[in-house]
């Protein structure tokens, strides 16, 4: 099978499978084991602290030579509403302390928030060679410093709108999000409807408006599925739900555990976790945020609010009140190396 294409020589990889950026579960170690392998590692680093940012680069590069991605998110900063958000603050707490997870209360005054442009230096000096995002478009300066400084850019559309706006703004490669991708909606033309657009209809539909190589993700996880991505008019793959039990992944025990019992109809789109809409395991937090009718906040204030109680169930390997995001696909991925992940997606492909 020819894996050579546009996209592999743009990317410098052997293989156009690009493991996804996948913040709190991706890892330096999953990123270089990946792009070791011949695929594309990704860092994520939404939303990080740019000291953060630059030791997660670091500490990628020690463990490989070969290109990677890092993935920041390219929205701009919700302003933080006290009211509500002091509402959902006390609700959370209380949440907490009926189920026993010592989590603080979130102070809403000390609320601080890092943008994509807090992070852009960092990227810049290190010479990342391949920058992805989400949830928006960097600003033209920003964008222009990247093609002066050679980077490839990989921008997230979960429309053909959104698709086309990244076409016209210059961005080289554009990753075709469908419905049933796990995490974050990368959708962000406002006042439209959400995006629910399949892989199997937004593929085809990307690769007809652009001549810009489309990287299909949502539901990737075997050579059958990377096969019919290509075939649509893909040139790569972007799986992440196929990297969660991984031996490098951060995701904790009962996570794992639920993401390979899940059934095709487990999983379901919410906001509870940060304000903005993703793909996750149906638990109880989010049934729990859900009926009680408060108003979500936008990102990233419910995120940060959120962010306690999340930190004290991944203590506790309590699955319940974590963030499970995962794809439609979940009971697919593999506990295995990240690099042997990998291997069987190319295995597969080549059998086939
Ligand atoms: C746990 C998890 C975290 C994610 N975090 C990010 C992220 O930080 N940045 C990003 O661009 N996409 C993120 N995504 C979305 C992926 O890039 C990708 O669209 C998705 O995983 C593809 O669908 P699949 O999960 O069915 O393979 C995340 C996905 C998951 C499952």
């Amino acid at each position: 099978m020819e894996w050579q294409n546009e996209l592999t020589t743009l990317l410098k990889v052997q293989y156009p499978i690009i493991q996804a950026p996948m913040l709190g579960v991706s890892t330096p170690e999953m990123a270089a084991a990946v792009s070791n392998a011949g695929g594309l590692g990704s860092v994520a680093i939404g939303g990080l602290p740019p000291s953060q940012v630059r030791a997660l680069i670091h500490q990628t590069r020690a463990l490989t030579h070969k290109p990677f991605a890092v993935n920041f998110f390219a929205h701009e900063i919700a302003p933080v509403d006290p009211i509500h958000a002091g509402i959902m603050a006390d609700f959370l707490f209380n949440m907490a302390s009926q189920h026993r997870l010592p989590a603080a209360r979130t102070d809403v005054q000390s609320l601080r928030f890092f943008s994509y442009r807090d992070q852009m230096e960092v990227l810049l000096e290190e010479q990342v060679p391949v920058v992805s995002f989400t949830f928006g478009i960097p600003d033209d300066d920003y964008i222009a410093a990247f093609k002066a400084a050679g980077v490839v850019l990989i921008g997230t559309a979960t429309s053909t709108k959104e698709a086309m706006v990244l076409d016209q703004r210059g961005i080289d490669v554009i990753t075709a999000q469908g419905i049933e991708a796990g995490g974050h909606r990368g959708t962000f033309l406002e006042h439209e409807p959400l995006p629910m657009v399949g892989v199997m209809s937004l593929v085809p539909a990307v690769a007809g408006i652009t001549r810009k190589p489309v990287v299909a993700a949502g539901g990737i996880y075997n050579g059958h599925t990377v096969k019919a991505a290509l075939q649509l008019g893909a040139q790569g793959v972007q799986p992440g739900t196929a990297f969660i039990a991984s031996d490098e992944s951060n995701a904790i025990p009962s996570y794992k555990t639920a993401l390979l019992a899940a059934s095709d109809t487990d999983t379901a789109l919410t906001r509870a976790f940060s304000g903005r809409w993703a793909r996750g395991i149906r638990n109880h937090f989010m049934q729990l945020v859900e009926e009680a009718g408060i108003p979500i906040l936008p990102y990233p204030v419910q995120n940060a609010l959120v962010a306690p109680i999340r930190a004290a169930a991944q203590k506790a390997d309590d699955n319940e009140f974590v963030a499970m995001w995962a794809g439609q696909s979940a009971n697919k991925s593999l506990r295995a190396p990240a690099a042997v992940i990998l291997a069987a997606l190319v295995e597969q492909a080549e059998a086939l």
